[in-house]
């Protein structure tokens, strides 16, 4: 034996008992799941109580502390996903159920990324947009008065408010509210994209889809342009009915004629590609940006 061939022989030995050290003891395992959990669902009320605050409270210190819950939450959940894989070879445990809790918690999205400066952007830009969509308020076009969403969408809903004020609200709102937020949101999906690749997705939409479990080899959004064709005669009916209802309260004038009911998904999303994710793709390009060259 040469020594090259010995040296590697030791390497491998010292490799493979290195591996063997992963327990797949159930006992163990489950002992180290519920200490995880515990400590999991303490961060993760910390999170839903922040955010409850500054959902109903918008100020930079519910938002500051928002962020931080989030962050601390994200943080928590990558080193538990690096101790889970240093103590165990979970993909092997001989319990079912528990291998499955496992999976689950390894599956830590955008926490992957060790990167705090992106960790921090990411969720600015989620706490940004929120806010901007938030706080946004339009000039009644009548009486010039400020006017907040929520009181928006009262009087979208008012039976006794005009349409030609309701339409100017519509398009105010959108101008105030969406358009501030549009290079956020593309800034917010290229990092989205970027940070989920680590965790060994295309992209983030594919991600998304993963939370539905779709079986090996299903096309997911095949699936969901299928159960669409399938509602489809019900929403024609729907649409018959809404349309009619509104032609009795408001002048004809707005109801664009022929009426058009559409034929498949892509005629009633106006979209060319025949799926429901198209849609999807063209209003929030989350896979297409993905691929786009940088
Ligand atoms: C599993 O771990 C427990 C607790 O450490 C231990 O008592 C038990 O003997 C282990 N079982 C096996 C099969 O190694
Ligand atoms: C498998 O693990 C689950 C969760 O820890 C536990 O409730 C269940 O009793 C275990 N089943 C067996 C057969 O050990």
């Amino acid at each position: 034996m040469t020594r090259r061939s010995l040296l590697l022989s030791c390497l491998l030995l010292a490799a493979v008992s290195l591996a063997g050290s992963k327990s797949t003891n159930v006992t163990e395992a489950t002992l180290w799941f519920e200490q995880f959990s515990g400590e999991h669902r303490i961060l993760l009320n910390k999170v839903v109580e922040a955010s409850w605050a500054s959902n109903t409270d918008i100020n930079q210190e519910n938002e500051k502390a928002e962020l931080a819950a989030r962050l601390q939450l994200s943080q928590f959940m990558l080193s538990k996903r690096q101790e889970m894989d240093k103590l165990f070879d979970w993909a092997h445990l001989g319990n079912e159920r528990l291998k499955r809790m496992f999976t689950k918690a390894a599956d830590i999205g955008t926490s992957i990324v060790t990167d705090e400066a992106k960790q921090t952007r990411f969720g600015q830009l989620r706490s940004d947009m929120i806010r901007i969509q938030s706080t946004a308020t339009v000039e009644h076009p009548d009486t010039g008065e400020p006017i907040p969403l929520s009181r928006v969408v009262s009087l979208m809903a008012s039976p006794d408010v005009s349409e030609a004020v309701k339409k100017a609200l519509w398009s105010r709102w959108r101008d105030a509210s969406g358009r501030p937020v549009k290079q956020m949101y593309e800034e917010y999906v290229d990092l989205a994209n970027e940070m989920i690749k680590e965790a060994g997705y295309a992209n983030f939409a594919k991600y998304w889809q993963s939370w539905y479990e779709p079986k090996e080899g299903q096309d997911f959004e095949q699936v969901m342009a299928e159960l669409f064709n399938g509602l489809l005669p019900l929403y024609k009916e729907l649409h018959g009915y809404v349309r009619h209802a509104l032609m009795q309260k408001y002048p004809a004038s707005i109801f664009r004629r022929p009426v058009t009911f559409p034929d498949t998904f892509s005629d009633t999303c106006g979209a060319d590609a025949g799926t429901i994710w198209s849609r999807l793709r063209n209003r929030f390009p989350m896979s297409r940006r993905s691929t786009s060259p940088k």
